[in-house]
């Protein structure tokens, strides 16, 4: 199928079957969660993704002010998407309280009220500057979003293995079908609009090789980004992933050739969450 416009793109994505379905839902096994173990390790991993997919109507709250969210195509996708990252923060938050980590009923208006002014402030001043840009922004918007969606996918495929745990695995392979069929949505629309004007291109570039950085590390507080990217992706494993299923994908966009920004950020986040790990080990020795 070829892709020549942000319609073809949304009718190849509406044509696509939810994986998170009612029936999906009544198939997991709760009741199996404590026969297996869990690393405890990972336990912040969890809140910290959960968190992440429950910011996702924030951002989408910001993106409908700017022209990228005003586009008909663009709107109607997300409006499903930000449903669909909704439910994978409430199954994360079930499975964790199946695991024994009580959570507050009211821990979805915890984390959107712990978000802080500044990020909130930073946010509207950033959507009020790409107005000015206008559609032309587009472009980064969606590339934004792709690498996005790429690093939570190989993120959830790296806590899939480690974690090992047979309720997990089934709970995050159907998550990963809808993440898969998110970044196909943000490529295939950020390739479109790479590929309609070199100043996209010019612009898109720019802000990633300046200002990506790991999803969620702004809102929710760079310790926990950075715990997060470093338990996961912070052995050669994970480094080739975040190399090969990210900035090599990256690379074959049009004006992204060379680009090393996602390794970079990767890797900063890896060394500052290795310190917080260090530190953790050596004030439970003091
Ligand atoms: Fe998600
Ligand atoms: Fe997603």
């Amino acid at each position: 199928m070829t892709f020549e416009s942000k319609k073809d793109v949304l009718d190849w994505y509406e044509a696509q079957p939810s994986s998170v379905t009612p029936e999906f839902l009544s198939s997991i096994n709760w009741h199996e969660v404590r026969q297996y173990p869990f690393d405890a390790r990972l336990v912040p991993v969890l809140f910290y993704m959960r968190d992440v997919e429950s910011l996702t109507d924030m951002y989408y709250r910001e993106l409908r002010r700017t022209p990228t969210g005003r586009d008909p195509h663009i709107s109607k996708f997300m409006a499903r998407w930000g449903e669909e990252e909704l439910v994978h923060g409430q199954l994360l938050d079930r499975f964790l309280n199946e695991l024994g980590y009580e959570t507050d009923e009211r821990w979805y208006e915890g984390v959107r009220s712990s978000v802080g002014r500044f990020y909130k402030a930073h946010t509207y001043a950033i959507t009020t500057l790409t107005n000015l840009v206008g559609r032309r922004f587009t472009g980064t918007h969606m590339i934004f979003g792709a690498i996005n969606e790429m690093t939570t996918g190989q993120a959830y495929r790296r806590l899939m293995e480690k974690a090992n745990h047979p309720v997990l695995t089934q709970i995050l392979r159907a998550i990963l079908r809808e993440e898969s069929l998110h970044t196909n949505f943000y490529s295939r629309v950020a390739r479109l609009e790479l590929e309609r004007q070199p100043i996209s291109q010019k612009l898109a570039r720019f802000v990633i090789d300046h200002f990506w950085e790991p999803v969620g590390g702004s809102a929710l507080g760079y310790v926990r980004s950075n715990y997060t990217i470093a338990q996961l992706f912070g052995d050669d494993e994970g480094r080739r992933v975040i190399d090969s299923a990210v900035s090599k994908r990256l690379n074959s966009f049009p004006g992204f050739s060379g680009v090393a920004a996602i390794n970079r950020a990767a890797e900063k986040s890896i060394q500052a969450g290795k310190i917080i790990h260090q530190m953790e080990a050596l004030s439970a020795v003091l």
